[in-house]
């Protein structure tokens, strides 16, 4: 790996609309100096940006890796080239793998392996389960350690949170809880009522917005000062009124559910089930208008893998979930196109505030002494994702077809290029490890 500094000429910076032409040096994988005259103290890679804009790296802070276990989904390392090729730099793993992440030799062993094989920075949360409060107490400590999910109701790995536990966990330990708040009782009673054969388009009747909104609510019971309470991939118009009655809540919003509604099931069947489900035009509607506003704080991927094969089986029994790593940015990206949210609207959702409620200090902006975690980005144009675009061993999307903003030229981890396009190799000659 090429660990020279970094200049890069003629970069545009989200923040600096009036600064065209600015000047970046990173060293020791850091910002070193923005602007100025840039003057590297030892033989450096300089590389001119020609104008393009210099976006802070994406943090995503939900992500299913499937590694160890379900590898033939995704591992570490494929994971790892998605996030880099579509401009996220830090990636949060979730717990719910074979085994499970439920304490510090999980924990440990899987941040070993990172080390070895990722592109991008990683860190993992711990699941909450019914007796796991002391192992959880030996990880918070731990670099690789983002937090704890909770799971209210049971969906991909079947992991679920006992109520006295929960009580307990959130009392005692002042780390991140991200809840996947879809209510098990409520699921359960939908199940119930259901009629004979359902089918993707059914999804969203068989786990309804009264699943998460009581799930919610009883997050929102959980609050005190203090306590860093985080809802996962807000699906309906009505969460929203809980977050807007209970401002000491953080909530994320996913891709997929700022893109979709149940009727594009039609199209798609299975490759849009997912937990919580995609539903009505005016939740989405309302999930756009609360991201843009500030509602809502993060976006997150949710990326979920399956394979081909797994969606392809009748609705019962394919598994729940989308992948998200490369196309998350380039959509929030066209978001900006569009003009429902600034640039830098899009770097807080996609970077400052999920770094933030990580509490990941160095990084989630293009700023000196912060890491130099960051991707190139040309303005203009769009990106229609088709089959051979993806390096995720998960090669589908709900996003076939449709136009988004376009892909990183070029994406930097501390300061090393992890991801380079063919654009960029053509443009600069230069590759990067794994091209
Ligand atoms: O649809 C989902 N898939 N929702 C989840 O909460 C888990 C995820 C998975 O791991 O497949
Ligand atoms: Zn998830």
């Amino acid at each position: 790996m090429d660990r020279r500094s970094l200049v890069l000429r003629n970069v545009r910076l989200p923040g600096r609309p009036g600064h065209p032409g600015t000047d970046v040096l990173v060293e020791g994988g850091l910002f070193e100096r923005i602007g100025g005259a840039v003057t590297p103290r030892e033989p450096a890679v300089e590389i001119d940006a020609g104008g393009a804009w210099l976006v802070p790296g994406a943090v995503d802070m939900h992500v299913h890796l499937r590694d160890p276990g379900w590898t033939h989904k995704e591992d570490l390392q494929s994971g790892s080239r998605a996030a880099v090729a579509g401009g996220v730099t830090t990636v949060c793993d979730m717990p719910n793998t074979v085994p499970p992440t439920l304490g510090l030799e999980d924990l440990r062993a899987k941040a070993a392996r990172a080390r070895e094989v990722s592109l991008c920075e990683m860190r993992f949360f711990l699941a909450l389960a019914q007796d796991n409060l002391d192992q959880i107490a030996r990880c918070l400590e731990e670099p690789a350690f983002a937090g704890v999910k909770v799971f209210l109701g049971a969906t991909t790995g079947d992991l679920l949170s006992g109520d006295r536990a929960l009580e307990r966990a959130v009392d005692r330990f002042p780390c991140l809880f991200a809840f996947h708040a879809e209510d098990e009782t409520v699921l359960q009673e939908a199940r119930r009522g259901a009629g004979p054969d359902p089918t993707a388009a059914d999804h969203h009747r068989l786990r309804p917005p009264e699943a998460v909104v009581r799930g919610a609510l009883r997050v929102a019971g959980l609050w005190r000062p203090g306590r860093r309470l985080h809802l996962c991939h807000l699906s309906s118009a009505r969460e929203l009124e809980v977050l807007r009655d209970h401002p000491g809540l953080t909530a994320e919003v996913t891709p997929h559910h700022l893109w979709f509604t149940a009727q594009d099931t039609g199209a798609l069947g299975n490759w849009l089930k997912v937990n919580p489900p995609v539903r009505l035009a005016e939740d989405r509607e309302a999930l756009r208008r609360a991201l843009a506003d500030g509602a809502i704080d993060a976006v997150a991927t949710d990326h979920a893998p399956h394979t081909l094969e797994e969606k392809a089986l009748p609705y019962p029994q394919a598994p729940s979930g989308v992948p998200g790593l490369e196309t998350s940015v380039p959509a929030v990206l066209r978001l900006v196109q569009e003009g429902l949210l600034t640039l830098d609207r899009a770097v807080e959702v996609l970077s400052a505030t999920p770094a933030r409620l990580l509490g990941l200090r160095d990084r989630g902006a293009i700023a000196e002494g912060l890491r130099a975690d960051c991707f190139l980005w040309d303005p203009d144009g769009t990106w229609v994702p088709e089959a051979g675009d993806l390096v995720s061993r998960c090669r589908w999307s709900p996003f076939f077809g449709l136009p988004l903003a376009r892909r990183p030229l070029a994406t930097w981890v501390a300061g090393v290029l992890v991801h380079a396009s063919s654009e960029f190799r053509h443009r600069t000659g230069i590759t990067a490890p794994a091209d």
